[in-house]
């Protein structure tokens, strides 16, 4: 990487791929005999998710929903839109959201809102990333990859206005 202008390399693959190692040991710990139900947030956690399901030799379902808080560019709304909703049953079930990024909390608080009035067995928070600086709701993050500076982010599935998502790297973009 850094072959794009005004990108900077924060996590490498190497470094992301050993915190995905330890995310799923964490999570094959708590998780293997409790058939979950993981439900990613799109877009962004397209990348994180499939590298994620792949170290989970145990039973389990995946959903995906896709919600949306970013209007465009880099300023959040403050309101979570539901552009797709989900299919599956989560009353009684072990739920894990999968999400790329937590940054002011909003979408992840929306989302565990929902499942804890649908009645799930639980639900618990992977993250790939946390930008605690800019919290504006409460959210706790049960298992996390890596605490982020105040800096916006793109690759690994984490766009700017829908690019950028396929870099392999996590980087910055120059202020
Ligand atoms: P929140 O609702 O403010 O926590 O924002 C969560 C969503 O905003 C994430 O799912 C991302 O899609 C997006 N987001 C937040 N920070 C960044 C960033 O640094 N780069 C790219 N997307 C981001
Ligand atoms: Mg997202």
């Amino acid at each position: 990487m850094g072959s794009q202008a005004g990108l900077h390399k924060l996590l490498s693959r190497a470094d992301i791929d050993s915190a995905v190692k330890r995310l799923a040991s964490e999570i094959t710990r708590d998780y293997h005999d409790k058939n979950p139900l993981l439900i990613g947030i799109l877009k962004g956690s397209f990348m994180f998710l499939a590298d994620l399901v792949r170290l989970l030799d145990f039973p389990l379902e995946l959903e995906f929903v896709r919600l949306s808080s970013y209007g465009s560019g880099r300023q959040t709304s403050g309101k979570v839109k539901v552009v797709q909703g989900l299919r599956s049953v989560v009353r009684g079930r072990h739920v894990l959201v999968v999400e790329d990024i937590v940054d002011t909390g909003i979408t992840v608080a929306f989302l565990l809102d929902y499942l804890k009035k649908k009645k799930t067995a639980s639900q618990r928070l992977c993250a790939l990333t946390d930008k605690p600086s800019r919290r504006r709701v409460p959210a706790d993050i049960d298992y996390l990859g890596f605490t982020v500076p105040d800096k916006f982010l793109v690759g690994y599935g984490l766009d700017c206005d829908e690019k950028y998502r396929n870099l392999p790297d996590i980087c910055y973009l120059e202020e």
